[in-house]
């Protein structure tokens, strides 16, 4: 199964609007090379903080390369003071949102009910779920690696499969172990392979052959000095890429060897 590779750049809490136009600037020349396979060979999304949603989108017209979002509320409007809701963003010109990343699981309390509903919400639209999973160290070391992955995948794609989108358009899925992100200790090769393995097993198990065209992007401390290892793993289809998602060389260099490693593949 041939899945077009994908790299998402999530910028956190990082980046005014007038930074993200700076950085679109300096991205573009980076990316030239190969420039004409950004949105069919190889797919871009940058997930920049919500005021520079706007300017961002503009700095990349015409580049092929698109707008997501790192959060959305479940409802499509009313008295949620401090919320984005997915018209809201659409209206931007976002095609993806992020949903459970851990640090919205951690710091701000959202449950697996909340992802749900903001699952729903977004397979109610057009736009893409990429869907956050993972473990902590605690719960990798006490050996719970499959009943974590368990219980924060199979109901998002019985959801999947419940709705009339077809899986692979409706969603990715991005592993991202918790002792992994910003730590600098990045999931080795074969770690990340065998939870890539266990995630596709459960797509595949929830979603039939269609679960084999849902993308799995690893993300946690990928650097380019260690990006190569990792995204030639098979079912590594990208990355969803934190710090390093900030200075347009790293991600350059990161977005080239994703290219290579997928094309490699093909
Ligand atoms: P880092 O790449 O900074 O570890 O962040 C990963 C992440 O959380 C992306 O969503």
């Amino acid at each position: 199964m041939k899945r077009v590779p994908l790299v998402v750049a999530n910028w956190k809490m990082n980046h005014t609007a007038r930074a993200a136009a700076e950085f679109a600037a300096g991205l573009r020349p980076l990316l030239a090379p190969f420039a004409g396979e950004i949105g069919t060979r190889l797919e871009l999304a940058i997930a920049p903080a919500f005021p520079a949603l706007d300017r961002l989108g503009k700095a990349l017209a015409g580049s092929g390369i698109t707008l997501a979002a790192q959060n959305v509320h479940e409802d499509e409007s009313g008295a949620f003071t401090g919320e984005v809701s997915l018209p809201m963003l659409t209206d931007l010109g976002c095609r993806s949102v992020l949903i459970g990343h851990s640090e919205r699981r951690q710091l701000f309390g959202e449950g697996d009910d909340r992802i749900l509903a903001k699952l729903e919400r977004l397979l109610a639209s057009e736009v893409v779920a990429i869907l956050c999973v993972g473990e902590t160290l605690a719960e990798r070391e006490g050996g719970r690696l499959e009943s974590v992955l368990a219980r924060q995948l199979d109901e998002p794609i019985r959801r999947v499969a419940a709705s009339a989108r077809p899986p692979g358009q409706a969603l990715v899925v991005a592993y991202e172990p918790v002792w992994a992100i910003g730590t600098g200790r990045v999931a080795t090769p074969d770690l990340a392979r065998a939870a890539h393995a266990e995630i596709r097993r459960r797509l595949v198990a929830g979603l039939g052959p269609e679960g084999e065209r849902v993308r799995i992007l690893y993300g946690g401390s990928l650097k380019p000095a260690n990006a190569r290892s990792l995204l030639e793993q098979p079912d590594v289809d990208g990355a969803l890429v934190g710090g390093a998602s900030l200075d347009p060389v790293d991600f350059s260099s990161i977005v080239s060897i994703c290219r290579e490693t997928q094309l490699e593949r093909s």
